[in-house]
């Protein structure tokens, strides 16, 4: 039994009806979206394992949404150990469906040629229990995956699926450098991209170039990671001085998203959130923010933040790779990769993924024996094996 919402005084100001969740255009499909979408990867409960579900709790969170006004869920056939599917298509029964647009995607790892394909989006209509998605996704790809989904014939699969119906749109999520973001993007002829995006990286990934290149061609922008995966939404102490001084106080996630909407190429920001006060929280904000919103003293107090993050940075590591292979196998960009991330964004190592990945391979920087090799290589001139040592010693205490 799904639990019914009660209204009263505590109650939200959008399910009261006083709010109005913002539209955007969609590019050239011409069609409108909530600027606000929610994103279906989350969803733990607290105390829950990372791929468990309260499934109750996940569909009264996305019917949460809808009511106040979201119309485009985001969701992956792999999310959640595959269950992430199975529990927004029962959110979307009782009518749900037809309120919204879903986008899910097909992961490369999966498929081997056009039996398989055709399988798998039968698969994924199936445990969403509808009959067509709107944004079908080739699954967080670079140049080396769009090249085996080229040579496994998936473009024309997709555009065969438009004709039949079974999907209207054909889309791509991109994790990679600008130049692999412009070749896929000019190789074919896509409805809609979804990048990573947020106030800090605006010069990594697809970036602000890449958001820009696609909205000069018209295709329509789907932000991911808008808070960084959480990490903006807790300001570290020297940036919430700066909100702190600023003359109009907002929230750090309230910024964030606020210069996400600045940006006029921008469609949907995607938000994965936990908890209803998050829903709520967000749906008040994206009521508030449109394209050109932000005056120069609000643009400019983004620019101190992003200094202010990069005031954090322990070490100037490009992560050129010039030094890899270390021969005794030590994953020197990743240590200072992770070694910066949880200086930049105040986070306990134990939460840093990178280092999780490092630890699993056994690649930290105690396999080190000081040869050297990876200094004489590094461009940078970095002070490599002293770093390691620091570096590992901070991320080990954390
Ligand atoms: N295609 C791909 O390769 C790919 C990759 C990544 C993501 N995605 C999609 O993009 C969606 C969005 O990415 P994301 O989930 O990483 O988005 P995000 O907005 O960067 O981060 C979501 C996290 O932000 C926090 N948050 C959200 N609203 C908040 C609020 N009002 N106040 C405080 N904290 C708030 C929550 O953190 P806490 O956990 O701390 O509560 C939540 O888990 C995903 O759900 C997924 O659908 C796709
Ligand atoms: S000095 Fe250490 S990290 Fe550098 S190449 Fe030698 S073993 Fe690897
Ligand atoms: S060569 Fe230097 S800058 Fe490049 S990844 Fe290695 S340590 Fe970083």
């Amino acid at each position: 039994m799904l639990r019914t919402l009660k209204i009263d005084s505590a109650t939200p100001r959008h399910m009261k009806g006083e709010l109005n969740m913002k539209k955007r255009v969609m590019g050239k499909l011409g069609i409108s979206s909530s600027a606000f979408g929610l994103g279906c990867m989350r969803f733990n409960g607290p105390a829950s394992g990372d791929s468990v579900i309260d499934e109750q709790k996940a569909v009264s969170l996305i019917r949460r949404a809808i009511d106040g006004g979201v119309t485009y869920l985001d969701t992956a056939y792999v999310y959640l150990d595959k269950t992430s599917e199975i529990v927004l298509g029962k959110a979307l029964l009782d009518g749900y469906r037809e309120r919204v647009t879903i986008a899910t995607k097909m992961p490369a790892e999966a498929v081997h040629n056009r039996e398989e394909m055709e399988a798998l989006l039968d698969t994924e209509l199936k445990k969403l229990q509808t009959d067509h998605i709107d944004f079908y996704l080739m699954h967080g790809i670079n140049r080396e995956k769009w090249e085996y989904f080229k040579s496994i014939g998936a473009p024309e699969f997709f555009d065969d699926m438009k004709k039949a119906g079974k999907i209207r749109y054909k889309c791509f999520s991109f994790h990679g450098p600008y130049d692999q973001f412009e070749y896929i993007l000019n190789d074919n002829d896509w409805d809609m991209v979804q990048i990573q995006y947020n106030f800090m990286d605006i010069n990594n990934q697809a970036g602000t170039r890449g958001l820009e290149l696609a909205g000069s061609k018209g295709i329509p922008v789907v932000i991911m990671e808008g808070l960084l995966g959480g990490r903006l939404a807790k300001a570290p102490q020297n940036v919430q001085a700066l909100y702190d001084a600023f003359p109009v106080k907002r929230s750090a996630v309230e910024w964030a998203f606020r210069w996400l909407c600045n940006h006029p190429a921008v469609s949907v920001v995607l938000s994965g959130c936990n908890e209803p006060e998050q829903i709520d929280e967000n749906l008040r904000i994206f009521d508030t923010v449109e394209a050109g919103i932000m005056t120069p003293d609000e643009l400019k107090l983004m620019d101190d933040v992003r200094s202010a993050y990069i005031s954090r940075t322990k070490i100037g590591c490009t992560g050129c790779r010039y030094c890899m292979p270390c021969p005794n196998g030590v994953n020197i960009p990743g240590i200072f990769s992770s070694w910066n991330n949880v200086s930049l964004y105040d986070t306990d190592p134990k939460d840093s993924w990178e280092l999780g990945f490092i630890l699993k391979n056994g690649a930290g920087a105690d396999k080190c024996v000081g040869c050297g090799a990876c200094e004489a290589a590094c461009p940078q001139h970095l002070n490599i094996i002293e770093s390691l040592q620091l570096a590992w010693k901070d991320l080990k205490q954390g």
